[in-house]
């Protein structure tokens, strides 16, 4: 695996995404790489919690790598978000091995949305939150638009979500979004004493939990196909396809001149 490092320490799993330079932006192999790796981990019995993390101390993700997309087809960029929804997001969400997200920095867009794929979010005081999505031209499409109202309620996701905005781990933290904050230093230890707690636990009746609170959210599938909708795929392609490299500005720009 080139982007991505796996470690194994007793019964915990740590996978860390290593791109610190592109500050661990998620591109096609990354997100096949950690999709193998979820897998992996979830077959293994002596595996019992996996710690998510993003090397360097900038970034947890920050999102889904926009160099990568600017030279895709509409097919393409389609193809990516399906495929990622189904073999990445939704399988951290449901496998039966509790996943613990440490966002040790920037966790934005198809960041934030791993994040909150993940079973349980501790974030370092640093770290910086949000889904610019619309401030692209596109919305979250990787079950953000739906894993966030679960997590913060309707109003405080649509204020992060339309804004476009990053907020700050305690604030992220008051509204439920984050479970605990941490002092950088002490980010990977608060998220291995809640693994270790839980692998003194039964994984099968964790299995059986996670499916069970699943279940509970199961009727908001509807939210998640009108999230996909081709149009904002094309859209994405339409203006990422624009964008050059130092697209955030850029592409900001570009929507308040062709709006
Ligand atoms: N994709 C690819 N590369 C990225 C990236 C991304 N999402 N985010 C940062 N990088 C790269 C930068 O291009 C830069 O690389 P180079 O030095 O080679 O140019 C490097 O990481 C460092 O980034 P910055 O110089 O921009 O660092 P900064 O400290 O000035 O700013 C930041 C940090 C605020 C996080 C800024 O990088 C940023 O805004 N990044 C984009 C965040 C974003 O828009 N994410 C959402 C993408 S859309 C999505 O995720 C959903 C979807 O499916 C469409």
């Amino acid at each position: 695996m080139e982007n991505i490092i796996i470690d194994t320490d007793e019964r915990i799993r740590y996978i860390t995404i290593n791109r610190p330079e592109q500050l661990n932006a998620l591109n096609v192999e990354t997100i096949a790489e950690l999709s193998e790796a979820f897998q992996l981990s979830d077959e293994d019995q002596d595996i019992r919690a996996i710690i998510l993390t993003g090397s360097g101390e900038k970034a947890f993700i920050a999102g889904a790598d926009i160099k990568e997309f600017a030279d895709f087809t509409i097919g393409q960029g389609k193809e990516l978000s399906a495929r990622g929804h189904e073999t990445l997001f939704n399988l951290v969400a449901n496998l039966q091995t509790p996943v613990i997200a440490a966002i040790n920095g920037y966790a934005l867009g198809g960041g934030l949305e791993l994040a909150m794929s993940c079973h349980i979010r501790i974030a370092s005081d640093r770290a910086k939150l949000g889904l610019p999505e619309v401030s692209l031209g596109v919305i979250p499409g990787y079950g953000g638009t739906q894993r966030l109202a679960e997590l913060v309620g309707k109003g405080r996701a649509m204020e992060i979500i339309l804004t476009a905005g990053m907020i700050s781990a305690e604030e992220a933290h008051q509204m439920g979004l984050v479970n605990h904050v941490t002092f950088p230093s002490g980010l990977m230890s608060r998220a291995e004493e809640i693994a270790r707690q839980i692998c003194k636990n039964s994984p099968r009746a964790i299995g059986l939990a996670i499916k069970a609170v699943n279940a509970g959210l199961m009727n908001k599938s509807r939210g998640y196909q009108k999230e996909s909708k081709p149009l904002e795929k094309r859209l994405a392609q339409r203006i990422l396809r624009k964008v050059p490299l130092h697209f955030w500005k850029s592409a900001r720009l570009h929507l308040q001149e062709t709006n």
